[in-house]
């Protein structure tokens, strides 16, 4: 199977997974065949893309970090999560912090156990779960990055907690400026950066939440070089949790549909992570990024420079811009593999652009 965005799907094409609505509601299921009306629906809800069957990606496993039961089960929590803030009983603070804090063991645990997986972050969303989907996203690839910085299992856990939290604080500022398409004004700006500190506020005086964690919420939009928000903290007066979060957040973001822009691709999001080395991010915790996510995913359609077409079956850690393609010739798949870090052959040849086949 591979990953198809939803702008370049076509009839015919076949669906490899259900895909699925808020609570859990089946929009479309797998092995259905495309037309017109189920891409109508696919776009007007808002899916970024979906996984599909077919001839070229027959023998692709996507190894997920995460199962999609955890995955199912956690933005349920984080849904809870938020609706109970929403609530006059959400005074008392997180509700259901109990089976959220089974939800951060099992992503550590699951983390952990496929340590050695490249993180294909783009996934199944509507824009109607953003919020949920950014959350566990942010919270999974945060977790990545822990585990190559050699976090213990306790800081893991603490960090997890923080990134599903990290934007508790929007559920407080008026849903019009959240949402809204056109660029803010000073003023709604302003307005918006109040979330890290609301956040931090409502979770203060939850003694089930670590006081890492809240800290966590505080300042995972302050930046390297000294400015970001809050409190304008620079380098390591940012606590790690603040500075590993703030590099999952951007990552997710950038390769999310937002309501006023359309997603960007993975390489491109790389390469806007790269260009903040040292300033806006951590430098350390930008190369802990580049060895584990990756900027052509498994499924990927790529254009090489020498002109010729294939799909990425395989990533290697050290070589992250280099995958092993699988070459595509007038639309089938071939059997000839081209393996742009190992293969001294193919030196100069560059993939030059991503492809919709
Ligand atoms: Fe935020």
């Amino acid at each position: 199977m591979r990953f198809v965005p939803a702008n370049c799907l076509r009839t015919g094409q076949v669906l490899a997974s259900d895909l699925v609505l808020n609570k859990n509601r089946i929009l479309i299921g797998k092995n259905v065949r495309l037309n017109e009306a189920l891409i109508g629906s696919i776009n007007a809800f808002g899916f970024q893309g979906v996984y599909i069957d077919d001839e070229i990606s027959e023998d692709l496993r996507i190894a997920n970090v995460i199962s999609d039961e955890l995955k199912t089960k956690a933005k349920r929590e984080v849904r809870t999560m938020f609706a109970s803030v929403e609530t006059p009983s959400g005074k008392r603070g997180v509700r259901n912090i109990d089976t959220l804090k089974d939800v951060v063991t099992n992503i550590v645990e699951e983390v952990i156990y496929n340590r050695q997986a490249i993180v294909n972050v783009v996934d199944i969303r509507s824009y109607d779960d953003y919020t949920y989907s950014h959350s566990l996203n942010v919270a999974v690839i945060a977790s990545v990055l822990g585990g190559v910085l050699n976090l213990s299992r306790k800081d893991l856990n603490e960090l997890v907690t923080g990134a599903l939290v990290h934007d508790i604080g929007k559920v407080f500022i008026d849903k019009n400026i959240i949402n809204k398409v056109s660029r803010l004004t000073h003023d709604e700006l302003e307005d918006v950066r109040r979330h890290s500190r609301l956040g931090y506020d409502y979770i203060l005086t939850n003694s089930k939440i670590s006081e890492a964690s809240k800290i966590a919420v505080l300042t995972h939009h302050e930046r390297f070089d000294g400015y970001g928000y809050p409190a304008g903290l620079k380098g390591e007066e940012i606590p790690l949790f603040g500075r590993i979060i703030c590099v999952a957040d951007v990552y997710d973001a950038l390769v999310s549909d937002r309501p006023y822009r359309r997603a960007m691709l993975p390489s491109d999001a790389m390469e806007y992570i790269m260009s903040g080395y040292g300033t806006m991010f951590d430098p350390d915790i930008v190369d802990a990024f580049t060895k584990r996510i990756a900027p052509y995913p498994v499924g990927t359609c790529v254009r090489l420079s020498s002109g010729v077409i294939g799909i990425v079956v395989g990533n290697y850690e050290h070589s992250r811009l280099r995958p092993i393609i699988r070459v595509i010739d007038e639309g089938r798949l071939t059997s000839t593999y081209i393996d742009l870090a190992e293969d001294y052959s193919t030196l100069n040849t560059t993939i030059v652009e991503i492809v919709n086949i």
